[in-house]
């Protein structure tokens, strides 16, 4: 019985391609697991929209995870873990892993990031989920977040003609003006941009919540004793619309060999 539990995949979604940088961490950690990566290309950007649509978007995508009867959902997603996932957490028969209440738990731990900042999406910025998040696990902490609505859909389309400067110091500038000691990138598509991030802050300057995240993961399904450690491991993929560009545009992160499953929502 516990080892059919075992056995049993792992959920992981995001509005698109951008949670493949925390999947990329999960297979890192846990090889054994079996996932299901669902990108919901249709509904993106997730970021302009309200908690009530985000709200029936996860639903939906939670009982596809219900039927294929997974072990665990993880919202690769800091958008939906500020706006759905308070809403949706005890409905379901699966243990669901938020990514900004998981990481701000994690960051904080070090008392001496006393000032962060936060990049995220507008939905994010508005709930200030990073903030009471991490204020909760330390009362002493400064944040600021900045919302960077420009950079998803420049991930997601694979823009290359933009004007870089602008685009990313736009934003960056007003993060750098807090002086932060970390800048947390809290939306999952931003660490695909760090190669130009880097041009206008050090690259330690930032933390990629990912492999926080993925750590805490896997203690959490050890203690519950049901964490695979034993069989070859596998992902399986589902986009909403296009897999063909989801297929595409994953290669920025993982090399993904057959087409994504279309799932209608
Ligand atoms: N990548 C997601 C996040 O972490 C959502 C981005 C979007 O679709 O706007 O917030």
């Amino acid at each position: 019985m516990e080892s059919a539990e075992k056995d049993k995949a792992i959920g992981v979604m995001d509005s698109g391609v951008g949670g493949l940088t925390v999947l990329k961490q999960l297979l890192n950690v846990m090889p054994s697991e079996n996932y299901l990566y669902f990108g919901d290309t249709k509904n993106l950007p997730y970021g302009e929209k309200t908690k009530e649509q985000l709200i029936e978007i996860v639903k939906e995508i939670f009982a596809f995870f219900e039927k294929q009867n997974v072990k665990a959902v993880v919202l690769a997603c800091n958008t939906t873990s500020a706006t759905a996932y308070e809403e949706l957490k005890d409905k379901y028969s699966f243990k669901i892993y938020p990514l900004i209440q998981t990481v701000s738990k994690c960051v904080v731990l070090d008392k001496s990031l006393d000032r962060i900042g936060v990049m995220a999406t507008e939905a994010t910025v508005n709930s200030k989920k990073y903030t009471s998040e991490l204020k909760k696990n330390n009362p002493a902490v400064e944040v600021f977040e900045q919302a960077c609505p420009k950079w998803v859909p420049i991930v997601e389309n694979q823009i290359k003609d933009y004007d870089e400067k602008s685009v990313i110091t736009g934003y960056l500038n007003s993060v750098l003006e807090f002086n932060p000691k970390k800048i947390i990138l809290g939306c999952t598509h931003y660490p695909y941009l760090l190669d130009k991030l880097v041009k206008y802050a050090p690259e330690d300057l930032f933390i990629n919540p990912a492999s926080l995240f993925a750590n805490y993961i896997k203690q959490d399904l050890l203690k519950r004793n049901i964490l695979n450690t034993d069989s070859s491991g596998s992902v399986s993929y589902f986009a909403s619309s296009e897999p063909d560009v989801f297929k595409k545009n994953a290669k920025l992160f993982l090399e993904i060999d057959s087409l994504p499953e279309l799932v209608e929502l």
